[in-house]
């Protein structure tokens, strides 16, 4: 288990860190190898995101020690980490969006020009730069326009650039995949691969445990803030990874139950759009689900799948098309028109359509329910805090108890409770936007199960999710979206092959 005679570039040993009383890392260590990529594993609340932060210098450990190249240091601030040479893109993708995208990546250490060599930005370098530290992760884009103007996924791939860019001896990735489809995931992989054999460290946290195997050549795993272990990837099986996360074996995907093969197509549509679409945003569709039914939506990242959620939850206009509800046209003017009918939205961005920091997991999870019930009458504390344990429970949300404020739960976690929060409205029709992003594989095979058993119970589910394997495992029908078109509608039963052959058949 040791590095056969390899010398660390960088070694963390003894770590502990309490916060406000809870032991959040407990004597954990980390070795990382020059021209290795190492995956750091665990579930949610694990500990992985906080023992970057000591590694980054963003949090104060109470204990241990950090080598690098053999020396005693403790970087102070992420500056003096980034100083060091260790540079980071964290889970939460934290660049200015009103800056331009060039700014993003320059900041804090433009290249200048003009007499004195310090007084003038020379923005030609700057966007010049930035074009060429882009073509390093194969994105194309306008580096003078804002960042808010791109989508997520192009986000975080600006976020990575910018990491690569600074010369550094490790790099750490904290769930940089979980917004990217198959094929810019290659790209990063490729860019990863590149960097290792570079000689840089690399250090990867995801929660595709086929992510973990197509790059990673160590593994760490850590588990209630315990170092659980360390091994070569390829002496650790798929499974006994799993069961070193969990602390016990995963009863087997197959076992959970399936959706079922076909659904009564007689039964009437709780939700029916004709010809809907948007100009520029969607090509008019059409769509039904019926209550009871799990309709899965397929496709690529920007193939229209958020945008069709959109419309159908009141947050866009459609300027084409009928939308019925139990057959009679409606119109909706904002999302409390939607929700007025008995549809929720759990949306894609949880960080900034979502979670309120300030407030506790209780009221997070309260709010649309309390929304939905309206000013008049309002949920007491005890209510509150009845759904907010039921749910904690339920989906098993790591937390010190449901007062303590959302933003301190670890990045999983807050998804769970966003779920939470939206199934607490026990809506008509639920619509998930990639639900299962950051969710570790228990909790994700939880999510699963639970969609399934409120769809038994009558509720009409609209999936999404880039995991095709979820998608086929729950859905009874699948409408498949490319470039925001509907281009076909798949039975249950469908192989994954099938849907990815739908999706890519433009380029065949
Ligand atoms: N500032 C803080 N105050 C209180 N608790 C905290 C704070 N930061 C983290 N925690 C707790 O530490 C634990 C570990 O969180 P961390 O974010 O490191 O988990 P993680 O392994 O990255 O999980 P995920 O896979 O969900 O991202 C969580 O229970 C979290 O609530
Ligand atoms: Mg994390």
């Amino acid at each position: 288990m040791t590095a056969e005679g390899a010398t660390s570039v960088l070694e963390l040993s003894g770590i502990g860190k309490q916060f406000a009383g809870t032991q959040v890392l407990r004597d954990v260590k980390l070795r990382l190898y020059p021209g290795e990529v190492h995956a750091l594993m665990g579930q949610n609340g694990a500990g992985k995101s906080t023992l970057i932060k000591v590694l980054t210098g963003v949090i104060e450990p109470d204990s241990g020690q950090m080598l690098l190249g053999g020396l005693p240091v403790w970087p102070k601030s992420p500056l003096a980490a980034q100083k060091l040479g260790i540079s980071t893109v964290y889970q939460e993708v934290n660049l200015c969006p009103n800056l331009s995208v060039a700014e993003n990546i320059f900041a804090g250490r433009y290249p200048r020009c003009g007499w004195t060599q310090g007084l003038r930005i020379d923005w030609a370098a700057v966007h010049r730069g930035a074009r060429e530290v882009l073509a390093r992760v194969g994105l194309d884009i306008d580096v003078e326009r804002l960042l808010s103007s791109y989508p997520v996924a192009v986000q975080q791939l600006v976020a990575i650039a910018r990491a690569i860019s600074i010369e550094s001896k490790v790099l750490i990735l904290d769930e940089p995949t979980s917004s990217l489809d198959d094929d810019e995931v290659q790209k990063l992989f490729e860019v990863l691969r590149r960097l290792r054999s570079e000689g840089l460290a690399v250090v990867f946290v995801t929660h595709f445990l086929n992510q973990v195997y197509a790059v990673s050549d160590r593994i760490t795993v850590l588990r209630n803030g315990a170092w659980v272990g360390e091994w070569r990837a390829a002496d650790l099986g798929p499974q006994a990874l799993i069961a070193a996360m969990l602390g016990r074996e995963l009863a087997a995907q197959s076992a959970a139950p399936a959706a079922a093969p076909s659904f009564d197509q007689s039964v009437p549509a709780l939700l029916e759009a004709q010809g809907l679409g948007q100009t520029g945003q969607l090509q008019p569709l059409d769509l039904r689900v019926r209550a009871g039914e799990v309709l899965g939506l397929a496709g690529l990242l920007g193939s229209g799948r958020t945008e069709l959620a959109r419309l159908l939850f009141g947050l866009e206009a459609p300027d084409r098309g009928a939308l019925k509800i139990d057959g009679a046209t409606v119109t909706f003017k904002s999302p409390a028109d939607a929700i007025a009918q008995g549809l929720a939205l759990c949306p894609e961005e949880r960080k900034t359509d979502g979670i309120v920091a300030e407030l506790s997991v209780r009221e997070n999870i309260a709010l649309a329910l309390q929304a939905r019930m309206g000013v008049r009458k309002f949920l007491s504390h005890a209510e509150q805090s009845a759904l907010a344990e039921r749910f904690v429970a339920d989906l098993g949300i790591k937390t010190a108890s449901v007062e303590t404020p959302i933003g301190l739960l670890s990045g999983g976690n807050q998804q769970k409770a966003m779920i939470a929060r939206w199934l607490a409205t026990q809506p008509r029709l639920l619509i998930l936007d990639e639900p299962t992003r950051g969710i570790d594989v228990a909790a994700k095979q939880e999510i699963m199960e639970q969609i399934l058993r409120l769809a038994h119970a009558g509720m009409a589910v609209i999936f999404i999710s880039s995991e095709m394997s979820e998608v086929v495992r729950v859905a009874h029908r699948i409408v498949v979206l490319r470039d925001r078109r509907k281009v076909g509608e798949l039975p249950a039963g469908t192989s994954e092959d099938a849907v990815y052959e739908l999706i890519a058949a433009e380029h065949a």
